[in-house]
Order: C-alpha cells, then sequence, then structure tokens
C-alpha cells in the first residue's frame, strides 16, 4: 500500500489504476481506525480492485471549542489496519493541501434541510463542513463508489443528497454500524471515556433499542417513548442533546403511520458526545 500526500500524487497513483481498468472504491476517514473502518475497507475492497483510502482531520467540519486539536492522529497505527483490510492508497494531506488558499474563501457546499435538526441544530456549520471536503475529495479522487458507515446516519443522508444534486457518478454504499459486545457504536471519540464512563455508555445503545422494540410491539406515542428514554439516559449520568424518531429516509419527524424509522441520539457523556442511531423498517421480514 502506498501513502501519498499530495492531490498531484493522488491523481497520478488512481490514473494508474484507471488506465488498468480499474474500478475505483474510496473510503474517506479522519483516522484512528477502528473496526468499524475496517469494515468499511474491507466492503470497498469487495466491491472494486482498487481501494483508496483519505485520512484527513477536516478543520472545516469543527466548530469553536470542538475537539479538532485533541482529535486522535494515529498515521502509523492507521497505516497497518489499512494494509490488512486490503487498502491500495492512502490519501493523507495536510490542511494546506486541502486547503491552499486557506478555508476563509473556500466554496462550499451545503445541502439544506437535511443538514439542519439533529447534529446540524448543535454543531452550526458541520454538515456543510462534511459535504464541502467530501466533495473535494470525490473531484479529487472520481471513484465509481464510495463506502460511508451508517453510524453517521445524518451525514450519510447528506452524502446521498449531494451527490445526487450535484449529478456525481459515484455510487454511494452505507455499511451498518459495527458495535462493542456490549452494544457500543464503535467510535474513535470513544478513547475519550474514562472507564468509568465506558462502563456507562452501552445505555445509549439499549435506549434506541428499548423504543424499538416498543414500536415493533405496536407503541405508538413517540413523544412518551422518548421521554421515558431521557429519564434512563439522564439517570445513568449522560446529558442527551436529541433523541428523536424520524423518517429514515426524508429525516423529517415521524408519524405513527409511518413504517420506516430511525431513532437517532446524541448525548454527552462527561465532555464526550455520543451519537448513534438504529433503523426500523417495519416492513421490512
Ligand atoms: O465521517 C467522517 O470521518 C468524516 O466526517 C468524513 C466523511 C471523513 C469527512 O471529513
Amino acid at each position: 500500500m502506498n501513502t501519498v500526500k499530495t492531490v498531484r500524487e493522488l491523481r497520478a497513483a488512481v490514473a494508474r489504476a484507471r488506465s488498468e481498468g480499474k474500478r475505483i472504491a474510496f473510503v474517506p476517514t479522519m483516522g484512528n481506525l477502528h473496526s468499524g473502518h475496517v469494515a468499511l475497507v474491507t466492503k470497498a475492497a469487495q466491491r472494486a480492485d482498487f481501494v483508496v483510502t483519505s485520512i484527513f482531520v477536516n478543520p472545516l467540519q469543527f466548530g469553536a471549542g470542538e475537539d479538532l486539536d485533541k482529535y486522535p492522529r494515529t498515521l502509523a497505527a492507521d497505516q497497518e489496519k489499512l494494509l490488512q483490510a486490503g487498502c491500495h492508497l492512502l490519501f493523507a494531506p495536510s490542511v494546506e493541501e486541502m486547503y491552499p488558499d486557506g478555508m476563509a474563501g473556500q466554496t462550499r457546499v451545503s445541502v439544506p434541510q437535511l443538514s439542519e435538526g439533529l447534529c446540524g441544530a448543535s454543531r452550526p456549520g458541520h454538515f456543510e463542513g462534511v459535504a464541502t471536503v467530501v466533495s473535494k475529495l470525490f473531484n479529487m479522487v472520481q471513484p465509481d463508489l464510495a463506502v460511508f458507515g451508517q453510524k453517521d446516519f445524518q451525514q450519510l443522508a447528506v452524502i446521498r443528497a449531494l451527490v445526487h444534486d450535484l449529478n456525481m457518478p459515484i455510487q454511494i454504499i452505507g455499511e451498518p454500524t459495527v458495535r462493542a459486545e456490549d452494544g457500543l457504536a464503535l467510535s474513535s471519540r470513544n478513547g475519550f471515556l474514562s472507564p468509568e464512563q465506558r462502563a456507562v455508555a452501552p445505555v445509549v445503545y439499549r435506549s434506541l433499542s428499548c423504543i424499538a422494540e416498543a414500536i415493533r410491539q405496536g407503541q405508538r406515542d413517540f413523544p412518551a417513548l422518548v421521554a421515558e428514554q431521557v429519564t434512563q439516559l439522564e439517570a445513568a449520568g449522560l446529558r442527551p442533546d436529541y433523541l428523536e424518531i424520524r423518517q429514515a429516509r426524508t429525516l423529517r419527524p415521524a408519524t405513527p403511520e409511518d413504517r420506516d424509522l430511525v431513532i437517532l441520539v446524541a448525548a454527552f457523556l462527561g465532555t464526550t458526545r455520543l451519537i448513534d442511531n438504529l433503523h426500523l423498517d417495519l416492513d421490512a421480514a
């Protein structure tokens, strides 16, 4: 596996693979890779002949006071994991390479509606930063397909929308969330949790599962279901940012008649913000 740091080298390597008739898959990441990322790369390797992964902690998607500076950077360990997972090319650019003219004048990509509410409400500008960097990376790599985790459900919806709206010929694949045995969704931010917090954290997925089970049993009083689990999260010492039941496709608030639902949560445990979701399609077998 080759590691390149410039757009020029990236384009040259991808062009070589293309000239050999290879199908190109792309997995954008911010590094500090765990089994969830490895699953994305493995899926990419199953679907294409040449897998490109990027590692770039994108300042444009972090708000003031967020964890940009302390976001873990673990390039050597990441390279090892990517090699094992079947990645062919790692693109690990600097901030200057990605934003040579600075960020203030950078053209932005914004996806209205889907970016509003949920994480968009508490992280203003976040999805614009994500949509902008993903658009740039897509233009640099020009992959046939790209793989993203379903753990970032709203992000995945935003990326599907931008690819559709900007007519990008890229197939977007969403991979299921990888969880620890106790249900906690794997995340680079889990490393910020103390052992005591880590022991409490699975309550997030338990709350989602309780709501899903109640809906499967026929309960449709969504506000009551949510209120009950907010109480559970608070009792466990978390500070919920949101817990909502939405339509899975549009992310609009769900009505009791809707069948394809997603339950989404963000909650602080100390200073660490955990997010998770559970897709519940009542018509699926
Ligand atoms: O999900 C992430 O790791 C990031 O938001 C992404 C998609 C790599 C864009 O920086």
